[in-house]
């Protein structure tokens, strides 16, 4: 059973039972300041579970995208995922406890639906306490329907009560429905301890309370049902398979990164960790940017959890050998699996493959020196006694280089150091207070530094390549290109010696463009897509691989790593100061900017 099968056959089963679809809401919660992501199906339904009418009815079903950021730091083990979907199906004060356990049960255990063997379900229900008495009543139906009491655990509100998604909101106790895996237990073993013998597919809620914001709980006007199954774990139950990342979901995303790092899944368990890292938080991150609300990666709430899934995930593609942007390849690879459900996404294309450029470019032009400053540190910090990095380190890795500090808490880890995290909160406090102080001064004047020289060059470069296809023709192929922040030199395929007038010509085009204050715009998109659409790009077959192009205005349009200047402009007045011959066929050209 496939993901797409599942969410059709449980649409559609519920609709037989008159449940009504309802579209799936944003990732990012309306009106709930409370939490940041859309954490279950009934997050967008609080306010129907709390009594208002839905204007779709009483009875509703969907599939909901989902984000829990609580583990995170988990990512990498075999079941913990950021980003997952759940089917749900909803009683507003309609049915209640013993027509929700029947239809779980039957879309459970019925040949045509999963066709789970019934001697392998096991039950939990909620055991009571002072507030709430014990759940005998669902355990009465589960043991109607046929399973024998030695298999319904009657447990703790740890395990059984739902509680508010956020603070304060509808919640009751639950039951769940396990499926033994086959996988040998221990003589502990029982639903809810997590040791891979049973697993959760589905989780009945019973609402009769509202929790309120100073912690007390009111009785509801009506009950309510919540359930909700995740789909990848239960398809990977139903396929047999040890872990979510082994169903078609996640395998064509580990796949592409094989591919692209030449690492084989499977061997090796540290590369296999920072596999499942970037192919988790991959597509957790074309969900976010491709959602509707369109959060961009900033510092600060879902924008902030937006950067740290890429900067991890770019830390872990370094760990695995790679240097340059890759995300957005896989965020293709993403696109093509959820593109049923999700259409949402592809009209999203363009802010996803931008955004998660950026985002990587932001990151690696210092993630390399941050490392570097970091392992220049380690042996000291190794020496240390309470093996802590100090807050003002963590604060600089975050400052200066733009390591999240939970990356540098992951770094530590894998050190067996921990970070100073109160010190931390305290160098970024004081940061921010002094920053509010310097706001005024903080952003006058530019640095005529080395990098923003050979950047001017480099620039420059794009323009002489096209000015030389101006004047000479569209044979002009670059064949080197080699930039230092003193001049740049250029090798092009030529086949005879330049004339003092053809180098006069294309100095003065270079110059005039410059002088045009042409705008620098970047797009990511696919090689095939570019070369279309005329960027000159040089090197690369693989014609579904996602590619940035630079644009100089309508002039120039090439395929480029960066960086560049953001307007022409900035180049200043661009002046060839040699031309010769390179080797056969192929004219040399250094020129400088002033
Ligand atoms: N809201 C319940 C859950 O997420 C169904 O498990």
């Amino acid at each position: 059973m496939t993901a797409d099968e599942l969410r059709t056959k449980y649409i559609q089963f519920f609709e037989q039972h008159d449940h009504v679809q309802i579209s799936g809401a944003s990732l990012i919660p309306e009106n709930d300041p409370t939490v940041l992501f859309t954490t279950a199906g009934m997050h967008p339904l609080v306010p129907y579970l709390l009594g208002q009418e839905h204007p779709a009815g009483q009875r509703l079903v969907n599939y909901q995208k989902c984000i829990r950021t609580g583990d995170i730091d988990d990512v990498g083990d075999s079941s913990h995922l950021t980003f997952f979907e759940m089917l749900g199906n909803w009683s507003l004060g309609d049915y209640f406890k013993e027509e929700a356990i029947r239809m779980s049960y039957e879309f459970l255990t019925a040949a045509e639906l999963l066709g789970v063997d019934p001697d392998k379900l096991s039950i939990t229900v909620f055991e009571g306490d002072e507030e709430v008495a014990p759940d005998h009543e669902s355990a009465r139906v589960w043991q109607s329907l046929g399973i024998p009491r030695e298999r319904i655990y009657y447990l703790p509100r740890t395990d059984n009560w739902w509680g508010p998604a956020g603070a304060t909101g509808p919640c009751g106790p639950d039951t769940e429905m396990f499926i033994d895996t086959g996988i040998p237990g221990t003589p502990e073993s029982r639903p809810g301890i997590s040791d891979g013998k049973y697993m959760e597919v589905w989780n009945d809620v019973f609402m009769q309370y509202n929790k309120k914001a100073d912690g007390s709980y009111e009785k509801l006007g009506r009950t309510c049902v919540d359930t909700g199954m995740g789909i990848e774990r239960t398809i990977a139950i139903l396929q047999g398979k040890n872990s979510v990342y082994e169903t078609e979901v996640f395998t064509p995303i580990i796949a592409k990164m094989e591919q692209l790092s030449r690492h084989r899944y499977g061997d090796g368990e540290e590369h296999d960790r920072s596999i499942r890292i970037i192919s988790d938080h991959a597509r957790t991150a074309t969900f976010i940017l491709g959602d509707e609300k369109g959060v961009k990666p900033s510092n600060v709430q879902q924008g902030y959890i937006l950067r740290r899934l890429i900067r991890r995930a770019v830390r872990h593609g370094r760990k695995l050998g790679l240097a340059g942007p890759f995300l957005g390849n896989l965020a293709e690879v993403v696109l093509g699996i959820y593109r049923k459900p999700y259409p949402m996404l592809a009209d999203k294309y363009d802010v996803i493959m931008n955004e998660l450029l950026a985002e990587e470019e932001r990151f690696l032009t210092t993630l390399q020196k941050g490392e570097h400053e970091f392992a220049k540190k380690l042996p000291e910090l190794l020496q240390q006694k309470d093996r802590t990095i100090p807050g003002e380190v963590a604060f600089r890795l975050y400052d200066t280089y733009g390591f999240p500090v939970e990356i540098t808490e992951e770094l530590a880890r894998e050190h067996g150091l921990e970070v100073d995290r109160e010190g931390f909160d305290k160098a970024y406090e004081e940061h921010q207070q002094r920053s509010k102080m310097d706001h005024s001064a903080a952003f006058k004047g530019g640095l005529a530094d080395h990098s923003e020289l050979t950047t001017r060059l480099h620039s420059a470069t794009h323009l002489l390549h096209q000015a030389l296809r101006d004047v000479l023709g569209e044979h002009v192929e670059q064949k080197g290109s080699n930039i230092t922040p003193e001049r740049l030199r250029f090798d092009f395929t030529h086949p005879e010696k330049l004339s003092p007038e053809q180098i006069t010509r294309v100095e003065q085009i270079v110059n005039d463009q410059i002088k045009r204050d042409l705008p620098v715009t970047i797009q990511a998109m696919r090689l095939g897509e570019a070369r279309k659409n005329g960027a000159i790009a040089l090197f690369g077959d693989r014609y579904d691989e996602v590619v940035k192009v630079y644009s100089m205005g309508a002039y120039s349009r090439e395929v480029c790593g960066g960086p560049h200047v953001s307007r022409t402009s900035e180049i200043g007045e661009f002046k060839i100061t040699k031309e010769q011959s390179s080797s056969q066929g192929v004219r040399r050209i250094r020129a400088v900017v002033k």
